[in-house]
């Protein structure tokens, strides 16, 4: 698969068949995603990779603490901002919109819709889940190299035939995950990913969601 390719092609992928990789086979695709980019080359990112029990544990707790608290952990690092713009609430609303009609989800079906939400903290039904952590002590310009090593991670899974879907849905329980893995104060869980070998005759692994055209979000200068 060619680069090229390989950006066009990948999905975020919602449904897995049970297959389990094998530790090689993830250290193998973080092996060749390491020599993503970064500021300075600070390499700023973490890597937390579980399955089996593990991975059954952390959805546990996921859904215990979702219980709890159905709003969520509150969070020093918002998923969105508060006022989010309009052009942006709609793309948000669009890619909702398209998933549920996939699901045949009907919109005032808050039950099934919240169910459907909650399997994210199944991974999806993924045999592998990655979480992605920084130090805290780093601001916004490493996050951004941290996201380059996730979209790097995410495009080497599928040249290797695997599918994954980035999770900052995990945000809400972070608090919680932090201290099940009994991680150090200065380390922060940016955001989750699942990874596995993709269910491709599930109707939700066919969203292809919609971009803007260059025209939109480009200016050219001195061409
Ligand atoms: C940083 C990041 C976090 C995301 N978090 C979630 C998530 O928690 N749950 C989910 O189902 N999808 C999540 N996504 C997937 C986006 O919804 C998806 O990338 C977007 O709709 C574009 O679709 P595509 O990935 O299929 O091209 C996330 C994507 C990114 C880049």
């Amino acid at each position: 698969m060619d680069t090229i390719d390989a950006v066009k092609t990948r999905i975020s992928t919602r449904a897995y068949l049970d297959e389990p990789i094998s530790r090689d086979a993830v250290e193998e695709i973080l092996d060749i995603a390491r020599y993503s980019p970064s500021s300075s080359n600070l390499q700023p990112w973490g890597t937390i990779v579980v399955s089996g029990d593990e991975r059954r544990a952390i959805t546990d707790l996921a859904l215990n603490t979702m219980m709890a608290n159905p709003k969520g952990e509150d969070d020093e690092y918002p998923i969105y901002p508060a006022d989010l713009p309009q052009q942006y609430q709609d793309r948000r609303a669009g890619v909702g919109k398209a998933m549920y009609e996939l699901m045949g989800i009907e919109r005032q079906d808050e039950a099934a819709r919240q169910a459907w939400a909650m399997d994210n903290f199944n991974f999806y039904g993924a045999p592998v889940a990655i979480f992605f952590t920084i130090d805290r002590l780093h601001g916004r310009n490493q996050w951004a190299s941290l996201g380059m090593f996730m979209q790097t991670v995410c495009l080497v899974a599928h040249a290797k035939g695997y599918g994954t879907c980035m999770q900052e849905i995990w945000a809400m329980v972070r608090k919680s995950l932090h201290s099940h893995l009994h991680l150090p104060d200065n380390e922060v869980i940016y955001a989750g990913m699942a990874l596995g070998v993709a269910d491709k005759s599930k109707t939700i692994n066919t969203l292809r969601t919609e971009r803007e055209p260059v025209a939109n979000f480009s200016r050219f200068i001195g061409f």
